[in-house]
C-alpha cells in the first residue's frame, strides 16, 4: 500500500519533466556524465522507500529471545547475532564466520536486516524463506553445531519458553517444534526493518540527503548500478555473475572454494556457476568486509570493483567519492524495541533467569521507549 504511494509520486513527478532518466543497461558503457546534477527527491532505476514488513508482536518478542539464545548451539557459545551483529548492520565484522569452536566457515554473513525483503535467502538462494533460512544455522556443524533434536529438548525443558510457546501456538500438545522456533525467529527478522535519510529523500523530504549524496544517487542510477541491486532493499531481487565484465575470478589470487561458485551449487548447471543473489545495500557503510569471500576491506574497494568488473568502467576517485557518500544514506535505524534487553546481549552469559518470563517483555501494541 505505502509502496504503490510512493510510486504513484514517481510517476508523477517524472510525467512534471524531471531530467535525470535512470538506468542505461550495465554494458552500454559511455554516456553516464562524469558528475551528474544532484537527482531530484524521487525513487529512481527501481529504487523504492522501504514498507515495513507484516509480522505478529508476541511471536516476534519470543523470536527475539531465541535470535540471542546461547542454547541453540552445540556448546552453548554462539547465537545468532553472534554473527549478525545489529551495531554491524546485521552482518558481521570479519570475512568469514567463525563457528563454535573457532572453527571458519566458507563465506561472509550477510545482513539479517532486511533480511525479509530478499527474495530468495543465503548467497546462492538455497532456502527460499527466513522460516527455511534460520533451520540451517543451528544444524550446521561450522556455525552452530547443534541438533534440533537436542535443541528442541532443550527449549521445552524451559519453563518460561514452554509457556510461551503453548501461549502463541496454541493446538499443539508439545508447542516447542523446530518449525515454531524458525517461525518465530523469522517473525523477529520482520521487525528488522530499517528505514533511513533515504526513505525520507524519495518520500519528499529534499533535505534529508546532501548535494554531493543526491549526486552519488544520480550517478548510482546513471552508471546502472541499479540494474541489479534495484527494489526497496537496493538488491535481493536478482542473482548475477560476479565479474559479469571482467572476470573477476582470474584475479583474486587464491585458489577458488566451493562458496565461489555460488548459485551453481544448488542447480549444478554451468550457466550458475559464479552467479549470487546481488546483496541489498541497505547500511551498507555498516557491513564490511564485502563480498561472499569478504576480500573488500572498505566500501571504497567495493565500489571500485563493481565499477570495473561487472560496469566494464574504471571509475573516478570523485565518482566512488560520490557513490560512498549516497550508499551512507542507505543506513537505517533498528526499530528501539528489536533489540535486546542488557542481559540478553550478545556474550556466552545466559540470560539472568525472571519471575516475569513467562511473559513476552513487550506486549502487542504495549509500550515502545
Ligand atoms: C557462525 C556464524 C553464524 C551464525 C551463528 C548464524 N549465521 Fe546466519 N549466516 C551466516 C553465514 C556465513 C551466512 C551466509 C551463508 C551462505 O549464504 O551460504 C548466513 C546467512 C543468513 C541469512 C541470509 C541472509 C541473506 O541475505 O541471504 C539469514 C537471514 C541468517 N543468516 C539468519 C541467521 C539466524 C536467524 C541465525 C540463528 C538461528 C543465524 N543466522 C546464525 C553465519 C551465521
Ligand atoms: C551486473 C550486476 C551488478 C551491477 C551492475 C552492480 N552490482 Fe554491486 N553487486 C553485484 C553482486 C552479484 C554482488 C555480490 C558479489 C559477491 O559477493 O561476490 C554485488 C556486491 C556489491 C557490494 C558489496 C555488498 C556486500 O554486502 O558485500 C557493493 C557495495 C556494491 N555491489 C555496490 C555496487 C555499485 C555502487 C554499483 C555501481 C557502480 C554496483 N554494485 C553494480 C551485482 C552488481
Amino acid at each position: 500500500m505505502k509502496r504503490n504511494i510512493v510510486w504513484v509520486v514517481m510517476a508523477l513527478s517524472t510525467a512534471c519533466g524531471s531530467s535525470s532518466e535512470p538506468t542505461p543497461p550495465p554494458t552500454s558503457a559511455a554516456a553516464a556524465p562524469a558528475i551528474p546534477d544532484p537527482a531530484p527527491p524521487q525513487p529512481l532505476g527501481g529504487l523504492a522507500a522501504l514498507a515495513p514488513a507484516h509480522f505478529d508482536r508476541a511471536q516476534a518478542t519470543l523470536g527475539q529471545r531465541l535470535f540471542f539464545e546461547n542454547r541453540l548451539s552445540g556448546d552453548g557459545t554462539l547465537n545468532c547475532s553472534s554473527c549478525h551483529s545489529l551495531d554491524h548492520g546485521g552482518a558481521e565484522d570479519r570475512r568469514v564466520s567463525t563457528g563454535i569452536h573457532g572453527q571458519q566457515g566458507p563465506i561472509n554473513a550477510p545482513p539479517v536486516l532486511n533480511a525479509a525483503g530478499n527474495f530468495v535467502q543465503f548467497w546462492d538462494g538455497r532456502a527460499a524463506d527466513l522460516e527455511a533460512q534460520a533451520a540451517g544455522p543451528v544444524g550446521n556443524p561450522l556455525e552452530m553445531g547443534a541438533s534440533w533434536d537436542t535443541v528442541v529438548t532443550t527449549i521445552a525443558a524451559d519453563e518460561s519458553y514452554r509457556t510461551a510457546f503453548a501461549a502463541l501456538y496454541p493446538g499443539d500438545a508439545a508447542p516447542v517444534t523446530q518449525d515454531h522456533i524458525t517461525h518465530a525467529i523469522a517473525e523477529y527478522e520482520r521487525m528488522l526493518v530499517t528505514p533511513g535519510r533515504f526513505d525520507r529523500f524519495v518520500g519528499g523530504d529534499a533535505s534529508a540527503m546532501t548535494d554531493d549524496e543526491r549526486r552519488g544517487y544520480a550517478l548510482f542510477t546513471s552508471l546502472g548500478c541499479t540494474s541489479c541491486h534495484t527494489g526497496p532493499n537496493v538488491g535481493g531481487t536478482m542473482y548475477q555473475r560476479m565479474g559479469l565484465v571482467r572476470d573477476w575470478f582470474a584475479q583474486v589470487g587464491r585458489p577458488l572454494t566451493d562458496a565461489d561458485n555460488g548459485r551453481f551449487n544448488v542447480t549444478h548447471d554451468e550457466a550458475d556457476r559464479h552467479r549470487f543473489k546481488v546483496p541489498t545495500l541497505r547500511n551498507v557503510a555498516l557491513t564490511g568486509p564485502y563480498f561472499h569471500d569478504g576480500s573488500a576491506a572498505t566500501l571504497t574497494d567495493a565500489v571500485r570493483t563493481m565499477g570495473a568488473f561487472q560496469l566494464g568502467r574504471d571509475l573516478t576517485d570523485e565518482q566512488i567519492r560520490l557513490l560512498v557518500a549516497f550508499l551512507g544514506t542507505l543506513t537505517g535505524d533498528v526499530p528501539a524495541d528489536a533489540r535486546p534487553a542488557a542481559a540478553e546481549d550478545t556474550t556466552a552469559t545466559p540470560p539472568a533467569p525472571s519471575p516475569a518470563t513467562t511473559e513476552p517483555p513487550i506486549p502487542p501494541g504495549g509500550p515502545r521507549s
